[in-house]
């Protein structure tokens, strides 16, 4: 091979370096990206999921109500138990709707009511309105108790539960002592 051949070659190998490094350039302008300064999706944390993690294992994990109880609201409770109106009377000695009447509830036994045709999955469960046991009820009553036949979506909200609660707990005559 002479000097000559030599060069072409060298001259080829540089030039198509050159196109190489050009068109990285034109093609990193002709695509260059514009960051948002705004996610379009943007991650729901509002307050409506803030009081439920998840843990290691991917469980949900359901905010402890027993140290919400404290600074609980019993009359934001009544106000948020009208959610309930429709399926539940809350005065002693009321009537049962959809579900059974909720007088004395609090520390009570499961399907307390005589009066009233609970589902298999509510005779089936042992167990009392402990406070914690009405909160996780609460919060996804298909989940404490699957095959409820109580429709209910759940409060996610700790403190709307532990608000509610504290209401649940006057409606007795001797309210249960809070914890
Ligand atoms: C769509 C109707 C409906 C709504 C709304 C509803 N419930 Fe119920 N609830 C039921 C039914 C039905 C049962 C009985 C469940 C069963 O037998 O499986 C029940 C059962 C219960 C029980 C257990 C009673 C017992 O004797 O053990 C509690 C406590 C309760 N509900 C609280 C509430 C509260 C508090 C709300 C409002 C946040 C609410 N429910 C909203 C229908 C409803």
């Amino acid at each position: 091979m002479d000097s000559f051949e030599l060069n072409k070659i060298l001259c080829a190998i540089l030039l198509a370096l050159l196109i190489g490094m050009v068109s990285h350039k034109i093609a990193d302008w002709l695509i260059a990206p514009t960051w948002l300064a705004k996610d379009i999706y943007q991650i729901d944390v509002t307050e409506e999921n803030a009081s439920q993690s998840v843990s290691a294992t991917g469980e949900e994990v359901i905010e402890a109500v027993e140290p919400l109880l404290a600074k609980a609201s019993a009359e934001n409770g009544q106000n948020i138990a009208k959610k309930c109106l429709q399926c539940h009377t809350f005065e002693k000695g009321g009537a049962n709707k959809v579900g059974p009447n909720l007088w004395n509830i609090v520390g009570n036994k499961v399907a307390h009511s005589d009066s009233f045709a609970y589902s298999s999955a509510f005779k089936g469960h042992k167990g009392e309105w402990t406070y914690e046991n009405l909160s996780h009820y609460l919060y996804k009553p298909q989940k404490f108790i699957p095959g409820t036949k109580m429709a209910f979506a759940g409060l996610k909200k700790g403190q709307e539960r532990a608000d509610l609660i504290a209401y649940l707990r006057t409606l007795s005559d001797t309210p249960k002592p809070l914890p």
